[in-house]
């Protein structure tokens, strides 16, 4: 089988992405597969197996993308996704490109319009699970508990000071760019200036942020789901972040996670268990996820557990949680990788 292996991206995620692929290429059975490897680059040009081959064993991407370019008839419109609309003989694609152009749909389109199986979920419920505001209006519509939030616009946003921002939420919140992964621009505000200070930095990724509630306590806890019609979930992990950090954030994910513990799996309550497990299952099917997603939850001191985000390419790196939690749960690392491709091609 071929498989054609994406990775790269022009999303800030872009070196989180190539870690992902480095070990899903690692993982894959070469008997059973030939992969060849795309590399988006941060331009969004697609470089041949070659070229790909060429960064991911170490050489500069930079160079190689300004070699590649120099090969191209860049007044064709097709120039940036020239490579891809080459790859023929590729049986089914493999996009582990986290964020925009990879998460969002966009990527699920191309794959559309080239008649080519892929993995993961299609264009509206990547475009819908991507956008934490669209997101949270389908959970909300299938009674599915997320925290209380507001949306602010470049056309609502002189009305949403800090004081009001408080009367309706509370005093401490989290400021979230909508369309964005591994917590970049993620802030949390407890003052007027550093809900100044967050809104500012949120809206130089997307022109949409949301403002959400803080839960008393949290515990951050995951899930992994696989299948299509009939998805299956793993156990659930864990995740602790060191007491000054005030949440699992990009530098504790992927800079310096030598704080960060992980429970994998993690052992709660049978009725909690139960009740998350529950939760990501209707999540899946309500966003009309297929392939994968791993969805992320807070749990409150109490107990209550908050569908906080969906991701529907998630990290593979050596710290990401979807495998290990496969790992955890009886599937081994080659085999998920096999199950996802075959759910693929379904
Ligand atoms: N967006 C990152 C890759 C994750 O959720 O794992
Ligand atoms: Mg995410």
């Amino acid at each position: 089988l071929h498989v054609g292996l994406l990775f790269g991206g022009n999303s800030s995620e872009h070196d989180v992405s190539k870690r992902s692929a480095h070990n899903i290429y690692d993982a894959m059975d070469k008997s059973h597969y030939n992969v060849s490897l795309f590399l988006l680059t941060r331009d969004g040009f697609v470089l041949s197996d070659a070229a790909s081959r060429r960064v991911f064993d170490g050489e500069d991407e930079a160079t190689v993308a300004a070699e590649e370019q120099a090969k191209v008839d860049a007044s064709n419109p097709l120039a940036p996704i020239w490579n891809l609309s080459q790859a023929k003989d590729i049986d089914v694609f493999f996009p582990i490109i986290h964020g925009n152009l990879g998460e969002d749909g966009t990527i699920q389109g191309l794959f559309r319009l080239l008649k080519k199986p892929y993995v993961g979920s299609g264009v509206l419920a990547s475009a819908t699970s991507f956008d934490k505001d669209r997101t949270k209006q389908v959970l909300t519509a299938n009674g599915i508990r997320n925290t209380k939030y507001v949306v602010v616009t470049p056309a609502n946003r002189a009305t949403y000071d800090y004081a009001k921002i408080k009367q309706e939420l509370g005093t401490d919140v989290f400021i979230k760019p909508a369309n964005q992964g591994s917590s970049i621009g993620i802030h949390k505000a407890s003052n007027e200036q550093e809900y100044v200070d967050g809104m500012a930095d949120a809206f130089r990724y997307d022109y949409k942020v949301l403002v959400e509630e803080t839960i008393a306590g949290p515990e951050e806890v995951e899930i992994s789901i696989l299948g299509n019609e009939q998805p299956k979930a793993s156990k659930l992990g864990a995740i602790r972040v060191p007491k000054q950090d005030v949440f699992y954030d990009y530098n504790n994910k992927f800079v310096d996670a030598s704080g960060v513990t992980f429970e994998v799996p993690v052992k709660l309550d049978e009725q909690l268990t139960q009740e998350i497990t529950e939760m990501g299952l209707q999540t899946y099917a309500a966003l009309g996820l297929t392939g994968m997603a791993r969805i992320d939850y807070l749990v409150s001191k109490d107990g209550v557990p908050y569908v906080g985000e969906v991701n529907t390419l998630p990290g593979f790196t050596n710290i990401s949680l979807y495998p290990q939690l496969w790992e955890a749960s009886g599937l081994s690392y080659a085999d998920l990788i096999d199950e996802l491709i075959t759910l693929g091609i379904d």
